[in-house]
């Protein structure tokens, strides 16, 4: 890294001094989230660390970060090249990738269109108000009635293990018109990495930024290559099929729509083709990986949680059973209806930020941020669990407060409180799940909140410290879930 010479005007950025070859990575230690935090209160909101051979700016405060994902969108809209992401989606990722901006922008919104218009498609049973609820809704029954069995069987469950089956049926669905058992070996094997991809795409691993370690063995690596190949090696095979029964007359799903996208190219002399049919189609893996694991991981905290509080537990199937009644399910339309939930939920958000650093940023040319310079290919980490633990905004930020989100009158969200929770990210690079994800994590616990009882096992304490990764995960754990009486329903 050259000194640059700074800007008239423009200030050096501060931060910490840093040990020759790995820079702060012993500062940054297992819990970067907290350690950056600790470091944000001394050099303030835009600071920059060394990681091994790599300056990295780190953005803090609600105010900062939005100008430099909103205001200054497209200087901060690029990604690093790091040798983890290089192997996410055989390199081609709509996310981790380091696509240029028009390559990049042309396939998120490739990935937009077809998220949004199959996941408001109608449903096939008149019953469902979409596509996107009828699937939640069929998929948290089977969740349900295998919650029971396991019961009836083992006497305990373990929460992550039976929700991220479930949430990837779910995105299965929209991306390739099929769902998969409960028992499913390849499915359930695949979902259950999850863990060990997280862990090593979290920001600041050392083997980004330090390249000798690439040529070390490291086991939780190897693992990551291991899980990104049976993972990309699942989806071929599927696009392989949707391949073989294309038919244009018969748009089925996710795959099928990027599959014609690509057909219609060709046969349109004027479209300037820039990409590959595979960097189209290969956009149903980002959907399918990105779709299955935020939503998954936040359900099971939201299990977790209600385990953790039962009084919360408690309230939140009162309002169920207040303003929706026992004798129907839940469905989408209800969210506006059950304002306590929704809190929960936000809270849920803020309280776990679950997502503690969106997906690495970086500089996409010189640029200027609060006074500080920020040459052009600066990697920047952004933290979003700074911004949801910041007194300056949160009265005590690390109390569980579950009506934290409702208006004096506890009638209804008040909106504002809620958008200074930052888990989707802000700006050009913001989630484009986000309205999917908010109304399946409302939907899948609104049901089982209604249906279902979790408790705490005795002699299992409930640990509540998460592992850091790209999400962070609680530990594994055995839960008990019991079917609310019939009395009660
Ligand atoms: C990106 C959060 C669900 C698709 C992101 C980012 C965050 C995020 C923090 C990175 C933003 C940045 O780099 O600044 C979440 C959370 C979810 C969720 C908390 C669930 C609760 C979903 C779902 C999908 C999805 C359901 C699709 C089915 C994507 C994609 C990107 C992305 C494709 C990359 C966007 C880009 O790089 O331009 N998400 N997400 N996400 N998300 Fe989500």
């Amino acid at each position: 890294h050259f000194h640059r010479e700074i800007p008239e005007g423009l200030r050096q950025l501060p931060g910490p001094s840093s040990l020759p070859i790995i820079g702060n990575l012993l500062e940054l230690g297992n819990k970067p989230y907290l350690s950056l935090t600790e470091m944000s209160k001394r050099y303030g909101d835009v600071f920059q660390i060394q990681l091994g051979m790599r300056p990295v700016v780190i953005l803090s405060g609600y105010k900062t970060v939005k100008q430099a994902l909103t205001k200054q969108g497209d200087d901060f809209a690029g990604r690093p090249d790091l040798y983890s992401f290089s192997f996410i989606n055989d390199g081609k990722s709509l996310a981790f990738s380091t696509d240029k901006a028009g390559v990049w922008r042309a396939r998120r919104k490739l990935a937009y269109n077809a998220l949004r218009s199959f996941s408001s498609l109608e449903g096939k049973l008149p019953e469902y108000s979409c596509l996107l609820e009828e699937h939640i809704c069929k998929e948290a029954d089977y969740l349900i009635k295998e919650l029971q069995n396991v019961m009836t069987t083992e006497g305990k469950f373990d929460p992550f293990r039976y929700i991220v089956v479930s949430v990837a049926n779910v995105i299965c669905g929209m991306c390739f018109g099929r769902r998969y058992n409960h028992h499913d070996q390849e499915l359930v094997g695949l979902v259950n990495l999850a863990e060990d991809f997280v862990k090593v795409a979290g920001s600041g691993n050392p083997v980004d930024f330090i390249p000798a370690l690439q040529y070390l063995p490291n086991t939780s690596m190897k693992k990551f290559v291991n899980i990104n190949n049976r993972f990309n090696n699942f989806v071929q095979k599927i696009v392989n099929e949707h391949y073989a029964t294309f038919d244009k007359d018969n748009i089925r799903d996710i795959t099928d729509s990027l599959i014609d996208h690509c057909e219609d190219r060709k046969l349109d002399e004027n479209s300037n083709i820039q990409m590959s049919d595979e960097k189209v189609v290969s956009i149903v893996n980002d959907l399918f990986g990105a779709g299955f694991d935020t939503i998954s991981t936040a359900l099971s905290w939201a299990v977790m949680y209600l385990v953790a509080y039962p009084e919360v537990e408690k309230q939140l199937f009162e309002e169920i059973k207040e303003k929706i009644g026992l004798d129907r399910s839940p469905v989408l339309s209800d969210r506006n209806n059950l304002p306590l939930l929704e809190s929960f939920i936000l809270e849920l958000f803020r309280h776990s930020s679950y997502l503690p650093f969106t997906i690495p940023h970086c500089s996409t040319k010189d640029t200027s941020l609060n006074g500080y310079f920020i040459p052009k290919d600066t990697c920047v980490f952004i933290n979003q669990w700074q911004i949801n633990h910041d007194e300056e905004l949160w009265k005590d930020p690390s109390l569980f407060i579950l009506d934290r989100f409702l208006n004096a009158d506890g009638t209804e969200v008040n909106k504002l409180e809620g958008e200074k929770v930052l888990v989707f990210g802000l700006g050009k690079r913001r989630c484009i799940g986000e309205v999917i994800a908010r109304n399946e994590v409302f939907l899948f616990l609104a049901i089982i909140i209604q249906k279902l009882h979790f408790y705490k096992l005795h002699g299992e304490p409930l640990d509540m410290t998460p592992e850091y990764g790209l999400t962070m995960k609680h530990k594994r754990h055995y839960l008990g879930v019991a079917m609310r009486p019939k009395d009660e329903q």
